[in-house]
């Protein structure tokens, strides 16, 4: 299970006497949202046989597998990627996550002359930075390989089970698809084929990761069925309770500090996670992200001694040398500096922890959100720009 433990701006323990009964009402108002697809951490056998298959057959016959998404369709596999750098015969690159012609093209440049193989992610089929990098990839696949069959072979679509854009052309051309869930969102989905295929491609071991999100699961329900009130026993629920307990005061950021560079994107999905869930309504803590050594000489200064809105959070894995030496050194200090400190541990930095810790910040974030009232599955303000930029074009 994961450990997390808190200290409030005085230096006591914050999980002591801690009332998690509102964290209660929200799992149970959780499990019956119709978004909560991803809460059992359901594993679908078939779908995960033909992830395997295909992911070989990619691993057999590309250089590359081009991932094409943006947000929740590409954050989670990518941290997952850039936190375990698995060995993988073929290289995952990255398009539709941006509209810079200078970042397609260094696609493009990379994959000249080389097999590749496409996996368009979009739950919509329609969000227009993966259709317009999808286009100049198809381009490029037929470029490649001269407008033969190999081209179908080489597209994978995972979209919608029946509508969109994406679905329809799937469907049309005849690509192989897999299927984001109807009941789970785009940000809460990397535990489906949306991330399963990309990580397998990787060489990620993905029954590994599942098995470490359903570990965390059973543990969790396990401890909530027997109605416990043991903070370390629900560890998401008590730091749900108390990021909100924070945010109703002063405390409107919420930094995520990690001391491993490659868990930079992690917690890029983590900021995506939270920011569209949570920030609604004029309310919401904003999810902003720190990794030290390195930015101890640049923000380090604003969280040891500036404004006093922040709480931070340690996501903690064991370290080794000075690094371990300093993130003690730092806890230390931004206690002292009287900021909310949350400790967030796992044993391991592998696939098993990493599942573990995706089930974790899941939960905590829907639970977070329906406290704060918020639904944590819609992002209106993302479904807004969306539309004026298509009107604008
Ligand atoms: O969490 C979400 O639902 C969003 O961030 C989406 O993942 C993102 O907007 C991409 O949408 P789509 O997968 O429909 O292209």
């Amino acid at each position: 299970m994961i450990t997390f433990s808190a200290t409030n701006p005085e230096g006591g323990d914050d999980t002591k006497n801690l009332d998690l009964s509102s964290a209660k009402r929200a799992v149970e108002e959780i499990r019956s949202d119709p978004m909560a697809g991803w809460l059992p951490a359901p594993i679908n056998r078939i779908e995960l046989d033909k992830i395997k298959t295909l992911a070989k057959r990619v691993n057999d016959n590309s250089d590359y597998l081009v991932c094409i998404g943006i947000g929740g369709s590409y954050l989670g596999h990518k941290a997952i990627i850039d936190a375990l750098e698995p060995t993988s015969k073929t290289k995952i690159l990255y398009a539709g996550n941006n509209l810079s012609q200078k970042s397609l093209d260094k696609v493009l440049d990379e994959i000249e002359g080389k097999d590749f193989s496409i996996n368009v992610i979009s739950k919509s089929g329609t969000t227009l930075e993966p259709s317009l990098a999808f286009e100049a990839l198809k381009a490029k696949l037929k470029e490649r390989y001269k407008y033969d069959d190999r081209i179908r072979s080489r597209i994978f679509a995972t979209t919608d089970a029946r509508h969109g854009a994406l679905h329809d052309e799937a469907e049309e051309m005849g690509y192989e698809t897999f299927i984001v869930p109807d009941n789970i969102g785009g940000r809460y989905s990397v535990l489906t084929a949306v991330g399963l295929f990309p990580l397998a491609v990787a060489g990620v071991n993905i029954d590994a990761l599942l098995d470490g999100a359903r570990k965390e699961k059973g543990e969790f329900f396990e401890n909530f069925a027997k109605n416990s009130n043991v903070p370390s026993e629900l560890p998401a629920l008590s730091y749900a309770t108390l990021r909100q307990r924070y945010h109703g005061k002063y405390h409107d950021v919420e930094v995520l500090a990690v001391f491993e560079p490659e868990l930079q994107t992690f917690e890029e999905w983590w900021k995506q996670l939270f920011g569209e869930s949570e920030g609604k309504g004029g309310k919401g803590i904003f999810p902003a992200s720190v990794v030290y050594t390195t930015d101890l000489h640049s923000l380090g200064q604003y969280l040891q001694d500036g404004r006093r809105n922040i709480m931070e959070t340690f996501l903690k894995f064991p370290l080794e040398g000075y690094n371990e030496i300093a993130e003690k050194a730092t806890i230390a200090a931004h206690k002292t500096g009287k900021i909310p400190v949350f400790e967030i541990e796992v044993k391991n930095l592998d696939a098993e922890n990493l599942g573990r810790l995706i089930y974790f910040f899941e939960l905590a974030c829907a639970v977070s959100a329906k406290i704060q009232g918020a639904n944590p599955f819609d992002q209106p303000g993302v479904e807004l720009y969306k539309q004026n930029i298509k009107s604008m074009l």
